[in-house]
C-alpha cells in the first residue's frame, strides 16, 4: 500500500476512480497490429494504473473491462479478451497479497467460463485476508441496467428487505458497501457512458482525453487528477 503524494495542483484526491479502458482496438489498427494486440497492450495500462493509484493512496478504482454489449463482438476477439481476463486474474493470484490490493469482480459472472469462475472464487478469498489497500474492481460481463434488474431482483427475493430508499437498494447493487466514483475517466475520445455505473454517476466528475487506453500513463493519470482537484462539487447546492 502507497502513502499519499502530494504533488503540485493535488490539492484533492477522488476516494474511488473509475475508468471505462477504452481504445484499445484503435490502437492496435494504428500500429498495423491485430485487435488482440491492442487488447493486450490494454491490460497492460490496467496493471500499470493500478499499482500507480495504489501508491497514490487512492481507495477505490474500478475498470470497465468488458460489458454486457461486448458479446455481439467476434468469437475470436470475445475469446481473446477472456483469455487475457484469465492471466490476469492468475497473476493477481500470486501478487495481490504482496502489493496489498484487494479485487472484486463485477457483473454477471454466471455467463463466464466456470475456469474464469472458479479464479474469481480465489481472488475474492485473497481480498477477504487483505485488511487495507487498494480495492481494485474489475467490471466483467458489466452493464448499468443489468446491475440495475439484477439489485431489483435481489431486493425483492431478500426476505429481510426493509423500506425502499436510495440508499437501502445501493446495498443490492455490485458496488454495496462503496463509495460512489468521484471520478470517471474515458480515453480514446468518445464522450458516452456505454452504460458504466449508470446508478453510481449521478454526481461523478467526468474527465474526457483522446489518448488511446494501450497510451495512457501516469503521466495521463496526473492530468486527470490535477483536473478533478479544481473542480467544485456542488451536488445540488447553491454556493
Ligand atoms: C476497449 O477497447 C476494450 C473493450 C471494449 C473490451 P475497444 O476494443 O473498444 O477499442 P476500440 O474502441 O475499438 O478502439
Ligand atoms: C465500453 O467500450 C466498454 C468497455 C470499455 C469495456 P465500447 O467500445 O464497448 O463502447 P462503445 O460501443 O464504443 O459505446
Ligand atoms: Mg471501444
Amino acid at each position: 500500500m502507497g502513502t499519499a503524494v502530494n504533488k503540485p495542483g493535488r490539492s484533492e484526491l477522488p476516494r474511488h476512480v473509475a475508468i471505462i479502458m477504452d481504445g484499445n482496438g484503435r490502437w492496435a489498427k494504428k500500429r498495423g497490429l491485430v485487435r488482440s494486440a491492442g487488447h493486450a497492450a490494454g491490460a497492460e495500462t490496467f496493471r500499470k494504473i493500478t499499482y500507480y493509484l495504489s501508491d497514490l493512496g487512492v481507495e477505490y478504482f474500478t475498470v470497465y473491462a468488458f460489458s454486457t454489449e461486448n458479446w455481439k463482438r467476434s468469437e475470436k476477439e470475445v475469446s481473446t479478451i477472456m483469455a487475457l481476463l484469465k492471466k490476469f486474474l492468475l497473476e493477481a493470484i500470486d501478487t495481490m497479497e504482496k502489493k496489498g490490493i484487494r479485487l472484486k469482480v463485477l457483473g454477471d459472472t454466471s455467463r463466464l467460463s466456470p475456469e474464469l469462475r472458479a479464479l474469481i472464487d480465489r481472488t475474492d478469498e485473497i481480498s477477504r485476508r487483505i485488511k487495507s489497500g487498494l480495492i481494485a474492481n474489475l467490471c466483467i460481463n458489466y452493464g448499468g441496467r443489468d446491475e440495475i434488474i439484477h439489485a431489483i431482483k435481489a431486493w425483492e427475493a431478500d426476505p429481510e428487505r426493509g423500506e425502499l430508499s436510495e440508499e437501502s437498494f445501493s446495498k443490492y447493487l455490485y458496488t454495496a458497501g462503496m463509495p460512489d466514483p468521484d471520478l470517471i475517466i474515458r480515453p480514446s475520445g468518445e464522450y458516452r457512458l456505454s452504460n458504466f455505473l449508470l446508478w453510481q454517476c449521478a454526481y461523478s466528475e467526468f474527465y474526457f482525453t483522446d489518448t488511446l487506453w494501450p497510451d495512457f500513463n501516469e503521466a495521463e493519470m496526473d492530468k486527470a487528477l490535477e483536473a478533478y482537484a479544481k473542480r467544485e462539487r456542488r451536488y445540488g447546492n447553491a454556493k
